[in-house]
Protein backbone atom coordinates (compact mmCIF):
# COMPACT_ATOMS: atom_id res chain seq x y z
CA UNK A 1 0.00 0.00 0.00
CA UNK A 2 1.31 3.32 -1.00
CA UNK A 3 0.87 6.36 0.92
CA UNK A 4 2.12 8.85 -1.90
CA UNK A 5 0.50 11.99 0.34
CA UNK A 6 3.57 11.86 2.64
CA UNK A 7 6.35 12.25 -0.17
CA UNK A 8 9.36 13.05 1.34
CA UNK A 9 8.24 15.52 3.75
CA UNK A 10 7.57 15.05 7.49
CA UNK A 11 5.35 16.72 9.75
CA UNK A 12 1.94 16.56 7.33
CA UNK A 13 -1.05 16.99 8.61
CA UNK A 14 -4.50 14.65 7.82
CA UNK A 15 -7.55 13.98 9.10
CA UNK A 16 -9.60 11.15 10.35
CA UNK A 17 -12.80 10.82 12.21
CA UNK A 18 -12.85 14.67 13.37
CA UNK A 19 -9.51 14.42 14.33
CA UNK A 20 -6.26 16.33 13.37
CA UNK A 21 -2.96 14.20 13.55
CA UNK A 22 0.50 15.32 13.05
CA UNK A 23 2.57 12.88 11.85
CA UNK A 24 6.30 12.58 12.15
CA UNK A 25 7.66 10.38 9.41
CA UNK A 26 10.82 8.91 10.77
CA UNK A 27 12.18 7.82 7.90
CA UNK A 28 11.65 9.78 4.44
CA UNK A 29 15.08 9.87 2.63
CA UNK A 30 13.65 6.91 0.52
CA UNK A 31 10.71 8.22 -2.19
CA UNK A 32 6.79 8.24 -1.95
CA UNK A 33 6.79 4.73 -3.27
CA UNK A 34 7.84 2.40 -0.16
CA UNK A 35 5.28 0.08 0.68
CA UNK A 36 2.92 0.54 3.79
CA UNK A 37 4.22 -1.85 6.14
CA UNK A 38 7.63 -0.02 5.98
CA UNK A 39 6.32 2.97 6.37
CA UNK A 40 3.70 2.08 9.35
CA UNK A 41 6.92 0.75 10.84
CA UNK A 42 8.67 4.66 11.21
CA UNK A 43 5.20 6.10 12.11
CA UNK A 44 4.93 8.39 15.27
CA UNK A 45 2.62 10.35 16.44
CA UNK A 46 3.98 13.67 17.10
CA UNK A 47 1.08 16.07 17.37
CA UNK A 48 -3.08 15.58 17.89
CA UNK A 49 -5.55 18.46 17.38
CA UNK A 50 -9.17 18.27 18.07
CA UNK A 51 -11.73 18.92 15.35
CA UNK A 52 -13.06 22.26 16.21
CA UNK A 53 -8.80 23.52 14.98
CA UNK A 54 -9.83 22.43 11.70
CA UNK A 55 -10.01 26.11 9.62
CA UNK A 56 -6.85 26.51 11.48
CA UNK A 57 -5.00 23.02 10.35
CA UNK A 58 -6.34 23.41 7.03
CA UNK A 59 -3.91 26.53 6.69
CA UNK A 60 -0.85 23.62 7.13
CA UNK A 61 -0.61 21.27 4.71
CA UNK A 62 -3.93 19.52 5.24
CA UNK A 63 -3.99 16.41 3.28
CA UNK A 64 -7.58 15.03 3.59
CA UNK A 65 -9.33 12.47 5.28
CA UNK A 66 -8.95 9.11 4.09
CA UNK A 67 -6.31 7.97 6.67
CA UNK A 68 -8.92 5.89 9.29
CA UNK A 69 -6.71 3.14 8.85
CA UNK A 70 -3.74 4.78 9.24
CA UNK A 71 -5.40 6.79 12.76
CA UNK A 72 -6.21 2.82 14.15
CA UNK A 73 -2.63 1.63 13.48
CA UNK A 74 -1.35 4.73 14.95
CA UNK A 75 -3.69 4.34 17.85
CA UNK A 76 -2.24 0.77 18.25
CA UNK A 77 1.26 2.29 19.58
CA UNK A 78 -0.13 3.81 22.41
CA UNK A 79 -0.64 3.02 25.80
CA UNK A 80 -4.06 1.96 26.63
CA UNK A 81 -5.06 4.84 28.43
CA UNK A 82 -3.92 6.82 25.52
CA UNK A 83 -5.78 5.28 23.37
CA UNK A 84 -9.02 5.70 25.70
CA UNK A 85 -8.34 9.39 25.49
CA UNK A 86 -7.87 9.37 21.62
CA UNK A 87 -11.22 7.30 21.14
CA UNK A 88 -13.48 9.26 23.45
CA UNK A 89 -12.98 12.24 21.55
CA UNK A 90 -13.97 10.48 18.49
CA UNK A 91 -17.42 8.28 19.31
CA UNK A 92 -20.27 10.06 21.63
CA UNK A 93 -18.13 10.27 24.79
CA UNK A 94 -17.38 13.97 24.62
CA UNK A 95 -20.54 15.21 23.44
CA UNK A 96 -22.28 17.83 25.74
CA UNK A 97 -25.90 18.08 25.96
CA UNK A 98 -25.77 21.18 27.98
CA UNK A 99 -26.35 23.83 29.66
CA UNK A 100 -23.21 25.32 28.14
CA UNK A 101 -21.65 28.76 28.72
CA UNK A 102 -21.20 28.91 24.96
CA UNK A 103 -18.61 32.50 25.22
CA UNK A 104 -16.12 31.02 27.77
CA UNK A 105 -16.37 27.36 26.14
CA UNK A 106 -15.55 29.03 22.60
CA UNK A 107 -12.94 30.78 24.06
CA UNK A 108 -11.03 27.62 25.62
CA UNK A 109 -11.10 24.95 23.13
CA UNK A 110 -8.16 23.16 24.48
CA UNK A 111 -9.79 23.02 28.15
CA UNK A 112 -13.40 21.98 26.43
CA UNK A 113 -11.33 19.19 24.20
CA UNK A 114 -7.98 18.87 25.94
CA UNK A 115 -5.53 16.99 24.07
CA UNK A 116 -5.37 13.42 24.55
CA UNK A 117 -1.95 13.71 26.17
CA UNK A 118 -3.46 16.18 29.05
CA UNK A 119 -3.78 14.55 32.53
CA UNK A 120 -4.66 15.32 35.79
CA UNK A 121 -5.95 17.70 37.60
CA UNK A 122 -3.19 21.09 38.19
CA UNK A 123 -3.72 24.50 39.82
CA UNK A 124 -5.36 27.13 37.17
CA UNK A 125 -2.77 28.58 35.39
CA UNK A 126 -4.86 31.31 33.38
CA UNK A 127 -6.42 34.83 34.05
CA UNK A 128 -7.14 37.62 32.63
CA UNK A 129 -7.60 41.21 32.51
CA UNK A 130 -11.10 41.10 31.18
CA UNK A 131 -12.41 39.51 33.85
CA UNK A 132 -10.50 42.03 36.56
CA UNK A 133 -13.19 44.95 37.80
CA UNK A 134 -12.37 47.91 36.57
CA UNK A 135 -11.73 51.00 38.79
CA UNK A 136 -12.97 53.81 36.45
CA UNK A 137 -12.21 57.41 37.44
CA UNK A 138 -11.76 61.07 35.57
CA UNK A 139 -8.97 60.79 33.98
CA UNK A 140 -8.41 56.90 33.22
CA UNK A 141 -9.14 53.70 34.93
CA UNK A 142 -6.91 50.58 36.41
CA UNK A 143 -7.71 46.84 36.49
CA UNK A 144 -5.60 44.21 38.11
CA UNK A 145 -4.83 40.85 38.38
CA UNK A 146 -3.47 39.56 41.95
CA UNK A 147 -2.85 36.47 43.99
CA UNK A 148 -6.37 37.65 45.43
CA UNK A 149 -8.06 35.51 42.17
CA UNK A 150 -5.18 33.94 40.89
CA UNK A 151 -3.75 31.75 43.26
CA UNK A 152 -1.18 30.61 41.25
CA UNK A 153 0.55 34.16 40.93
CA UNK A 154 2.67 34.27 44.04
CA UNK A 155 6.09 35.99 42.85
CA UNK A 156 4.28 38.45 40.34
CA UNK A 157 1.02 40.77 40.00
CA UNK A 158 -0.28 42.92 37.20
CA UNK A 159 -1.96 45.87 35.92
CA UNK A 160 -3.27 46.89 33.47
CA UNK A 161 -3.97 51.02 33.13
CA UNK A 162 -5.31 53.95 30.82
CA UNK A 163 -4.70 57.37 31.08
CA UNK A 164 -6.22 60.13 29.33
CA UNK A 165 -4.35 63.01 27.71
CA UNK A 166 -3.94 64.86 30.70
CA UNK A 167 -4.86 62.12 33.01
CA UNK A 168 -2.73 61.58 36.21
CA UNK A 169 -1.97 58.44 38.09
CA UNK A 170 -0.76 60.23 41.14
CA UNK A 171 2.61 60.78 42.80
CA UNK A 172 3.24 57.65 44.97
CA UNK A 173 5.48 54.81 45.76
CA UNK A 174 4.74 50.71 47.10
CA UNK A 175 6.20 48.01 48.81
CA UNK A 176 7.12 46.28 45.66
CA UNK A 177 9.18 47.36 42.45
CA UNK A 178 6.91 48.35 39.13
CA UNK A 179 8.32 47.43 35.62
CA UNK A 180 5.90 48.43 32.95
CA UNK A 181 5.52 48.67 29.10
CA UNK A 182 3.47 51.36 27.22
CA UNK A 183 1.03 49.05 24.83
CA UNK A 184 -0.55 52.19 23.35
CA UNK A 185 -0.02 55.91 23.02
CA UNK A 186 2.43 57.84 25.33
CA UNK A 187 2.84 59.24 28.82
CA UNK A 188 5.98 61.43 30.74
CA UNK A 189 7.02 59.75 34.00
CA UNK A 190 8.43 61.65 36.73
CA UNK A 191 10.47 59.77 39.69
CA UNK A 192 13.10 60.97 42.58
CA UNK A 193 15.78 58.53 42.78
CA UNK A 194 17.94 57.30 45.64
CA UNK A 195 20.12 60.49 46.13
CA UNK A 196 16.92 62.62 46.14
CA UNK A 197 17.11 63.71 42.36
CA UNK A 198 14.30 64.16 39.87
CA UNK A 199 13.98 62.18 36.50
CA UNK A 200 11.32 62.96 34.14
CA UNK A 201 10.65 61.22 30.43
CA UNK A 202 8.12 60.49 27.74
CA UNK A 203 7.90 57.33 26.65
CA UNK A 204 6.19 56.00 23.72
CA UNK A 205 4.60 52.44 22.40
CA UNK A 206 6.45 49.08 23.29
CA UNK A 207 8.75 51.86 25.88
CA UNK A 208 9.44 50.26 29.21
CA UNK A 209 10.73 51.94 32.78
CA UNK A 210 11.31 50.32 36.38
CA UNK A 211 10.91 51.90 39.80
CA UNK A 212 12.57 49.58 42.61
CA UNK A 213 10.58 49.17 45.56
CA UNK A 214 10.06 52.75 47.47
CA UNK A 215 10.88 55.03 44.40
CA UNK A 216 8.24 57.86 43.95
CA UNK A 217 6.67 58.39 40.53
CA UNK A 218 4.09 59.33 38.49
CA UNK A 219 2.69 59.20 35.11
CA UNK A 220 0.23 61.49 33.25
CA UNK A 221 -1.12 60.67 29.17
CA UNK A 222 0.08 62.60 26.87
CA UNK A 223 -2.01 64.07 23.76
CA UNK A 224 -3.36 63.54 21.46
CA UNK A 225 -5.33 60.67 23.09
CA UNK A 226 -3.33 59.63 26.51
CA UNK A 227 -2.13 56.29 26.73
CA UNK A 228 -2.59 52.20 27.86
CA UNK A 229 0.18 50.43 29.81
CA UNK A 230 1.42 47.48 31.84
CA UNK A 231 2.75 47.27 35.12
CA UNK A 232 4.16 44.27 36.54
CA UNK A 233 5.27 43.82 40.43
CA UNK A 234 7.67 41.55 41.96
CA UNK A 235 4.86 40.33 44.82
CA UNK A 236 2.21 38.25 43.68
CA UNK A 237 0.16 40.34 46.98
CA UNK A 238 0.68 43.42 45.25
CA UNK A 239 -2.62 45.66 45.56
CA UNK A 240 -3.00 48.99 43.87
CA UNK A 241 -5.28 49.55 46.88
CA UNK A 242 -2.35 49.63 48.96
CA UNK A 243 -0.02 52.35 47.72
CA UNK A 244 1.48 55.56 49.84
CA UNK A 245 0.21 58.47 47.77
CA UNK A 246 1.09 61.99 48.06
CA UNK A 247 -2.68 63.17 48.53
CA UNK A 248 -3.10 60.30 50.94
CA UNK A 249 -0.43 60.99 53.26
CA UNK A 250 -0.26 64.48 53.32
CA UNK A 251 -4.13 64.92 54.26
CA UNK A 252 -3.81 62.48 56.98
CA UNK A 253 -1.34 64.91 58.75
CA UNK A 254 -2.52 67.51 61.18
CA UNK A 255 -2.16 70.44 59.22
CA UNK A 256 -0.27 72.31 61.68
CA UNK A 257 2.47 69.73 61.48
CA UNK A 258 2.46 69.85 58.30
CA UNK A 259 3.12 73.43 58.22
CA UNK A 260 5.65 73.32 60.35
CA UNK A 261 7.60 70.90 58.57
CA UNK A 262 7.47 72.87 55.23
CA UNK A 263 7.88 76.33 56.87
CA UNK A 264 4.79 77.88 55.60
CA UNK A 265 1.55 78.84 56.73
CA UNK A 266 -1.14 76.13 57.89
CA UNK A 267 -4.03 78.35 55.70
CA UNK A 268 -2.12 78.08 52.35
CA UNK A 269 -2.22 73.98 52.86
CA UNK A 270 -6.17 74.11 52.74
CA UNK A 271 -6.90 72.09 49.54
CA UNK A 272 -4.65 69.31 50.79
CA UNK A 273 -7.24 68.63 53.48
CA UNK A 274 -10.28 69.26 50.46
CA UNK A 275 -9.33 65.91 48.97
CA UNK A 276 -11.25 62.40 49.07
CA UNK A 277 -9.88 60.37 52.22
CA UNK A 278 -7.88 57.76 50.20
CA UNK A 279 -6.08 59.99 48.10
CA UNK A 280 -7.04 60.90 44.35
CA UNK A 281 -5.35 58.15 42.80
CA UNK A 282 -6.22 59.06 39.21
CA UNK A 283 -7.44 62.65 38.42
CA UNK A 284 -7.86 64.60 35.15
CA UNK A 285 -5.64 67.30 35.02
CA UNK A 286 -4.15 69.71 32.16
CA UNK A 287 -1.52 68.16 30.08
CA UNK A 288 2.08 68.85 30.99
CA UNK A 289 3.86 71.61 29.43
CA UNK A 290 7.00 71.24 26.86
CA UNK A 291 9.12 68.05 28.09
CA UNK A 292 12.43 70.84 27.85
CA UNK A 293 10.21 72.96 30.62
CA UNK A 294 9.95 70.30 33.19
CA UNK A 295 13.72 69.31 32.90
CA UNK A 296 15.02 72.49 33.34
CA UNK A 297 12.76 72.97 36.14
CA UNK A 298 14.40 69.68 37.23
CA UNK A 299 18.22 71.09 36.86
CA UNK A 300 17.72 74.36 38.81
CA UNK A 301 16.48 72.49 41.74
CA UNK A 302 18.97 69.49 43.21
CA UNK A 303 19.47 68.27 39.21
CA UNK A 304 18.02 65.88 37.33
CA UNK A 305 18.60 62.24 38.12
CA UNK A 306 21.83 60.48 36.93
CA UNK A 307 19.95 57.07 36.64
CA UNK A 308 17.52 56.13 33.89
CA UNK A 309 14.27 54.41 35.14
CA UNK A 310 13.59 53.89 31.50
CA UNK A 311 14.51 51.60 28.69
CA UNK A 312 13.67 52.55 24.96
CA UNK A 313 12.56 49.28 23.47
CA UNK A 314 10.69 50.19 20.73
CA UNK A 315 14.75 51.02 19.40
CA UNK A 316 16.00 47.33 20.25
CA UNK A 317 16.94 44.50 17.51
CA UNK A 318 16.12 40.72 18.15
CA UNK A 319 18.02 38.94 20.91
CA UNK A 320 16.77 35.86 18.96
CA UNK A 321 15.58 35.79 15.38
CA UNK A 322 14.02 32.86 13.10
CA UNK A 323 11.77 32.94 10.41
CA UNK A 324 8.82 32.09 12.85
CA UNK A 325 9.52 35.26 15.32
CA UNK A 326 11.66 37.30 17.01
CA UNK A 327 12.45 37.33 20.70
CA UNK A 328 13.57 40.58 23.24
CA UNK A 329 15.18 40.03 26.74
CA UNK A 330 15.52 42.85 28.83
CA UNK A 331 17.35 42.57 32.56
CA UNK A 332 19.67 43.92 34.43
CA UNK A 333 22.42 43.29 31.56
CA UNK A 334 20.84 45.73 29.62
CA UNK A 335 18.54 47.99 31.44
CA UNK A 336 20.67 48.69 34.67
CA UNK A 337 17.61 49.84 37.23
CA UNK A 338 15.63 46.28 36.39
CA UNK A 339 17.82 44.56 39.36
CA UNK A 340 14.37 42.86 40.62
CA UNK A 341 13.02 41.58 37.35
CA UNK A 342 13.72 40.11 33.61
CA UNK A 343 11.20 40.19 30.53
CA UNK A 344 11.30 38.60 27.21
CA UNK A 345 9.16 40.65 24.97
CA UNK A 346 8.07 37.24 22.22
CA UNK A 347 6.53 37.54 18.70
CA UNK A 348 5.34 34.26 17.00
CA UNK A 349 4.59 34.28 14.18
CA UNK A 350 1.11 31.22 12.59
CA UNK A 351 2.48 28.41 12.80
CA UNK A 352 4.80 29.07 14.92
CA UNK A 353 6.06 27.39 18.37
CA UNK A 354 7.38 29.22 21.45
CA UNK A 355 9.80 25.71 21.99
CA UNK A 356 9.62 23.45 24.80
CA UNK A 357 11.70 24.71 27.88
CA UNK A 358 11.92 25.97 31.30
CA UNK A 359 13.16 28.31 33.45
CA UNK A 360 15.68 27.02 36.46
CA UNK A 361 15.87 30.59 37.99
CA UNK A 362 11.82 31.82 38.58
CA UNK A 363 8.44 31.97 38.65
CA UNK A 364 7.28 33.26 34.77
CA UNK A 365 4.24 35.48 34.53
CA UNK A 366 3.17 36.23 30.88
CA UNK A 367 0.98 39.09 29.52
CA UNK A 368 -0.70 38.36 25.98
CA UNK A 369 -0.55 41.93 23.80
CA UNK A 370 -2.35 39.98 20.90
CA UNK A 371 -3.10 37.31 18.89
CA UNK A 372 -3.92 33.54 19.29
CA UNK A 373 -2.24 30.96 21.14
CA UNK A 374 -1.97 28.16 23.64
CA UNK A 375 0.56 26.82 26.38
CA UNK A 376 0.82 22.98 27.81
CA UNK A 377 2.41 23.30 31.14
CA UNK A 378 4.09 19.90 32.45
CA UNK A 379 3.28 19.64 36.10
CA UNK A 380 5.50 16.29 36.68
CA UNK A 381 4.31 13.20 37.91
CA UNK A 382 2.13 12.55 34.68
CA UNK A 383 0.27 15.62 34.76
CA UNK A 384 -0.34 18.38 32.34
CA UNK A 385 -2.75 21.02 31.03
CA UNK A 386 -3.35 23.46 28.16
CA UNK A 387 -4.88 26.26 28.12
CA UNK A 388 -5.50 29.17 25.71
CA UNK A 389 -4.75 32.59 25.76
CA UNK A 390 -6.13 35.47 24.04
CA UNK A 391 -4.75 39.37 24.13
CA UNK A 392 -5.26 40.58 27.86
CA UNK A 393 -4.69 37.35 28.95
CA UNK A 394 -2.35 36.37 31.59
CA UNK A 395 -0.67 32.53 32.25
CA UNK A 396 1.66 32.03 34.90
CA UNK A 397 4.04 28.61 34.69
CA UNK A 398 6.02 27.99 38.50
CA UNK A 399 9.68 27.33 38.51
CA UNK A 400 11.15 24.73 36.48
CA UNK A 401 8.03 23.41 35.02
CA UNK A 402 7.98 22.45 31.34
CA UNK A 403 5.85 24.68 29.05
CA UNK A 404 5.56 26.14 24.93
CA UNK A 405 3.36 28.26 23.83
CA UNK A 406 2.03 27.73 20.02
CA UNK A 407 0.55 30.52 17.83
CA UNK A 408 -2.87 28.78 17.03
CA UNK A 409 -4.12 31.80 15.13
CA UNK A 410 -3.83 33.50 11.67
CA UNK A 411 -1.83 36.97 13.45
CA UNK A 412 1.54 37.31 14.97
CA UNK A 413 1.32 36.26 18.67
CA UNK A 414 2.49 38.46 20.94
CA UNK A 415 3.47 38.14 24.83
CA UNK A 416 5.41 39.02 27.52
CA UNK A 417 7.31 36.46 30.07
CA UNK A 418 8.13 38.40 33.28
CA UNK A 419 10.50 37.11 35.97
CA UNK A 420 11.15 38.09 39.77
CA UNK A 421 14.82 37.51 39.11
CA UNK A 422 17.40 40.15 37.60
CA UNK A 423 18.48 37.94 34.59
CA UNK A 424 16.21 35.92 32.08
CA UNK A 425 17.47 32.43 31.84
CA UNK A 426 15.69 29.37 30.42
CA UNK A 427 17.08 26.27 29.25
CA UNK A 428 15.45 23.96 26.27
CA UNK A 429 13.94 20.44 25.52
CA UNK A 430 16.35 20.11 21.75
CA UNK A 431 19.47 22.17 24.15
CA UNK A 432 19.16 19.28 26.26
CA UNK A 433 18.64 16.10 23.74
CA UNK A 434 21.46 17.73 21.35
CA UNK A 435 24.42 17.56 24.24
CA UNK A 436 24.00 14.51 25.67
CA UNK A 437 25.11 11.99 24.66
CA UNK A 438 22.89 10.35 21.51
CA UNK A 439 22.63 6.82 22.10
CA UNK A 440 21.48 7.64 25.99
CA UNK A 441 18.81 9.67 24.54
CA UNK A 442 17.79 6.76 22.38
CA UNK A 443 17.76 4.21 25.17
CA UNK A 444 15.78 6.73 26.98
CA UNK A 445 12.98 7.74 24.29
CA UNK A 446 13.65 5.00 21.25
CA UNK A 447 14.89 7.71 19.41
CA UNK A 448 17.18 6.73 16.50
CA UNK A 449 20.25 9.15 15.74
CA UNK A 450 18.93 9.90 12.47
CA UNK A 451 16.16 11.90 13.84
CA UNK A 452 18.30 13.57 16.71
CA UNK A 453 20.34 14.73 14.09
CA UNK A 454 17.67 16.69 13.02
CA UNK A 455 17.27 18.81 15.63
CA UNK A 456 18.88 21.87 16.18
CA UNK A 457 21.98 21.98 17.89
CA UNK A 458 20.87 25.23 19.61
CA UNK A 459 18.07 26.83 21.75
CA UNK A 460 16.19 28.68 18.66
CA UNK A 461 13.70 30.30 21.15
CA UNK A 462 11.18 30.07 17.96
CA UNK A 463 10.46 27.56 15.82
CA UNK A 464 10.65 26.46 12.73
CA UNK A 465 13.89 27.53 12.54
FE1 LIG B 1 3.44 52.71 40.85
FE1 LIG C 1 8.86 30.24 29.46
Amino acid sequence: MKLPFFGNHPGRVFKSNGIFLQVFIEDHGGGSDASWPARYKNLRIFHIMPAQQENNMNRRNFLGSSSAVLLTSAIASHSQELQSAIKGRQDKSATNPGPENQLVRDANPNTFTPPPTDHGEVQAFWSSFSTAHRRIQEGGWTRQVTIEDFPISKEIAGVNMRLTAGGVRELHWHNAAEWAIMLRGAARITALDNDGRGFVKDLGENDLWFFPTGIPHSIQGLPPDGCEFLLVFDDGHFSEANTTQISDWTRHTPPDVLAKNWGVAEESLASIYAGPAEGRFIFQAEPPPALSEDIAALNSAAGASKTDFSFLMSRMPATAKTRYGEVRVVDSANFAVSTTMAAAHVIVRPGGLRELHWHQNADEWQYYIQGKGRMTVFFNGGKARTADFNGGDVGYVPRTLGHYVENTGDTDLIFLEMFKSPRFSDLSLSEWVTNTPPELIRQHLGIPRTVLERIAPHKPLITPV
